[in-house]
């Protein structure tokens, strides 16, 4: 087991209603709230009514920056953090999904950066302070709510960038299990595919031995697995989505990488895959991580068949690893199917005619490589994305 320190300094607040806490827990924070939201869904379901009510109950001024886009841009970031300084922003409340939650830690952190804020996502400059963040969740995938990572996207170049920080924890997560309930098919599937691929990233790691968060990382892929046809095929199932969120949460709370290195080539890939097309990341995901798994699997047969056995339910008596595994990734593919995402590129929409250029934007011109169970270098990433095709 690797060296490591925990500390996940984020208050999660679940349940039924809970949302109706949000000034009181806010108010903690000072008396100016940015409120963040996307593109109106918080408005048709009526949680936006919800959350200002209570903040203004509890007496707190609210702003408002709206129009966060799923792979959330930079510009809008940037629109943010003038607001934060012009209006004296305490805290930023985040209500929405994954691409608000990111769009306001970005804003949260580049309110202090003194350059410009995406260099914090090129790796050239570093952060030591943001404003506090707070959100109301309303989709279960990206695991934001709880988590050091926040992903933006700069229109010029198309780039899709993360930028990781331990000061990006938010303050407190309200997670409310009803508010999945207006969620499309398609988010749903997505946000499946999203906390199943933070769970498999995690999984493949070269520490060994990491017994107690192998058979936790399964469990939570067995639950997932078990509740994603309950949500999917019953929208209203109150236990079915308290399963599936907290699942979602805990995938990516950083719990279940203490003691272990994950990989995250699968979620670099992908970035150039929203980056440049502008697809949801967990469809991304749904054809990315796949491939990766048929590139990579001879780097630790034993682990893929750990996980193909104990995960996928692979009867290995008359199987060799590499049978029980190769069973395994099919299993894999069609529980994706079965939530209704395509495992080739050509069901998201990709051609092979930008592959290369892909290969070439997660490598950055082939001077570094992703992933750390196995380093793939640009002309790997290319076979991956081939094997997507
Ligand atoms: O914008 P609105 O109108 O709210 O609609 C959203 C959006 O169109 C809609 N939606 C959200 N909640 C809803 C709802 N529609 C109806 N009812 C509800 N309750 O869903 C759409 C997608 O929302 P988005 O926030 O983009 O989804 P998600 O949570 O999957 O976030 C994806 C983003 O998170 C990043 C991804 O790269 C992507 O940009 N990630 C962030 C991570 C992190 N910070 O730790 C890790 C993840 O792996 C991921 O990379």
């Amino acid at each position: 087991m690797e060296d490591f320190t925990f500390n996940n300094p984020t208050k999660i607040i679940f349940g039924k209603g809970r949302e109706r806490e949000v000034g009181k827990e806010a108010s903690a924070y000072g008396k100016n709230i940015l409120l963040h939201y996307g593109g109106g869904s918080i408005k048709k379901s009526g949680l936006y009514d919800r959350i200002v009510a209570s903040l203004k109950e509890a007496g707190l001024t609210v702003f408002e920056l709206s129009g966060v886009k799923p792979n959330p841009r930079l510009s809008l970031v940037r629109k943010g953090i003038d607001l934060c300084h012009k209006e004296n922003i305490d805290l930023i409340l985040a209500v929405g999904g994954g691409s608000v939650i990111d769009s306001a830690k970005a804003i949260a952190v580049g309110y202090y950066y003194k350059g410009d804020v995406w260099d914090l996502y090129t790796g050239k400059g570093s952060a030591d302070k943001a404003l506090p963040v707070a959100t109301v969740l309303t989709i279960p995938a990206a695991g934001s709510e709880s988590s050091t990572g926040s992903v933006i996207t700069k229109e010029e170049g198309n780039f899709k960038r993360p930028f990781d920080h331990e000061v990006l924890y938010p303050v407190f997560s309200i997670l409310n299990p009803e508010l999945a309930y207006t969620l499309p098919d398609f988010q749903v599937a997505c946000g499946i595919a999203d906390m199943t691929a933070h769970l498999l990233e995690r999984y493949f790691t070269n520490a060994k031995p990491v017994g107690l968060t192998d058979r936790l990382i399964e469990g939570a892929l067995k639950n997932i697995m078990e509740y994603a046809p309950v949500v999917l095929s019953d929208r209203k199932n109150y236990d079915g989505w308290a399963e599936i969120m907290w699942s979602g949460t805990f995938a990516h709370n950083n719990s279940l990488n203490t003691g272990r290195i994950g990989d995250w080539a699968s979620h670099d890939i992908e970035h150039e895959l929203s980056g440049i097309y502008d697809i949801a990341h967990g469809a991304g995901l749904a054809v990315i991580f796949p491939a990766w798994m048929k590139y990579n699997y001879k780097h630790d047969i034993k682990l893929f068949a750990q996980w193909a056995v104990r995960v996928m339910n692979v009867e290995q008596k008359f199987r060799s690893d590499e049978e029980t595994v190769l069973a395994g990734i099919a299993a894999f593919e069609q529980f994706l199917e079965s939530l209704g995402l395509a495992v080739r590129l050509d069901g998201v929409g990709i051609d092979e005619s930008r592959l290369e250029e892909m290969a070439d934007k997660a490598t950055n011109g082939d001077t570094t490589t992703v992933g750390n169970f196995v380093k793939l270098k640009k002309s790997d990433v290319y076979n991956v994305l081939k094997l997507a095709l």
